[in-house]
């Protein structure tokens, strides 16, 4: 007997992979997953040094600390928030709570890959509206939606690109479209943004029950190994998610590790200017080389590389690779001449710039 056949869209599905080295090399660098380049807060590490929760006890359900400390630190209503195993868990829940199989949900052309991924594994059809330069357009968004439209992702600042839609946009696109479909507004590097045309949706929210802003402990408070993500939306939003969502699928660890770092206002400030400081640093030493990359305002660049010669972009993986340092290629977001390359620490910027010339001389 042949075994059970998964499901038709998640045969045709690809396993996410980043790019975590194969590399032998110790100290490797890595450049290729948008992490805090200044590690973690040292209150939230020593929160976990202490951390005597009851190992044989579940971890609650809804944690009310939790809850309430990022209710305090962003002034938002407590009891709009969701939290969940990353923010991906959440991207992954809305598609499942919202999505039927003849239900069409929006991405945009280079928006994040758990987007598709997400409507794929729920079995709705996703529909792909064309960026222009890298960001995402209001227009082509609009002109996608049907009477089958159920849900838009957009993530604001968008990764892998680093470009964003001013509020004025972002607030054209939610006025243009009917209650019925869901806005999933995901502004994961919203933290290292100083735009004063940015906002991150949390406004919306407020007024709106069509929308949900999604956030992450996993950028600027460096606790991505711990699986945090947290939403805000309207409580009919909030109710359906918490019944497709895991029970229990945020741990005690991550719990006080998360209250402990979103108090940390003087780590998180310091990771914005250090942010602040390297990517301004990177951008003119990327400009010295001639290379062309997207206006970031977050914590990664995405960088274009030639395509007709030796110094193109899966060459420069491979080279920075063998150095030690992992940078993400871009294959998978169809965008085979970039490589999208994170800010890390003084030590890390430095060799990777540094390592980049050599490549580029040679
Ligand atoms: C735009 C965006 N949203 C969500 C996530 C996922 O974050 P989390 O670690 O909370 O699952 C990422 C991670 O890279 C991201 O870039």
């Amino acid at each position: 007997m042949d075994l059970p056949s998964p499901r038709p869209n998640i045969q045709r599905l690809q396993t996410y992979k980043p790019n975590f080295g194969k590399s032998k090399i110790h100290n490797l660098i890595r450049l290729s997953a948008n992490e805090s380049a200044l590690g973690a807060s040292l209150n939230a590490v020593e929160a976990l040094k202490i951390f005597s929760g009851d190992l044989n006890r579940y971890p609650p359900q809804v944690s009310d600390e939790l809850t309430s400390a990022i209710s305090k630190r962003y002034s938002l209503e407590k009891k709009k928030i969701i939290l969940g195993n990353g923010s991906d868990e959440l991207i992954s829940i809305l598609a499942q709570t919202f999505l039927n199989s003849n239900d069409e949900a929006i991405y945009t052309e280079f928006g994040f890959l758990q987007f598709p991924q997400a409507i794929c594994i729920a079995g709705a059809k996703g529909v792909v509206a064309n960026d222009t330069n890298y960001t995402a357009n209001v227009d082509n968004i609009l002109s996608k939606v049907n009477k089958n439209t159920k849900i838009i992702f957009l993530a604001n600042p968008n990764n892998p690109t680093g470009t964003f839609l001013p509020k004025t946009e972002v607030m054209r696109l939610h006025s243009s479209i009917p209650s019925n479909i869901l806005f999933v507004y995901d502004a994961a590097y919203s933290e290292y943004v100083v735009n004063n045309d940015y906002f991150d949706g949390s406004e919306l929210v407020d007024t709106n029950e069509n929308v949900i802003m999604l956030r992450t402990f996993s950028k600027l408070h460096g606790l991505a190994s711990l699986r945090l993500g947290w939403g805000y939306a309207s409580k009919k939003i909030i109710e359906n998610l918490m019944k497709v969502r895991g029970p229990f699928s945020i741990n005690s660890a991550a719990i006080m590790a998360g209250i402990a770092a979103i108090e940390d206002l003087e780590f998180q400030n310091k990771s914005i200017e250090h942010n602040l400081k390297w990517m301004s640093w990177l951008k003119t030493e990327l400009q010295l080389l001639n290379l062309d990359f997207q206006p970031s305002i977050t914590n990664f660049l995405l960088i274009k590389f030639p395509n007709n010669n030796r110094h193109n972009a899966q060459n420069a993986e491979n080279f920075l690779a063998s150095k030690g340092i992992l940078v993400r290629g871009m294959k998978v977001y169809g965008l085979s001449d970039h490589l999208r390359v994170s800010i890390g620490n003084e030590t890390e910027n430095l060799r990777f710039i540094e390592e980049l010339k050599i490549f580029l001389e040679n």
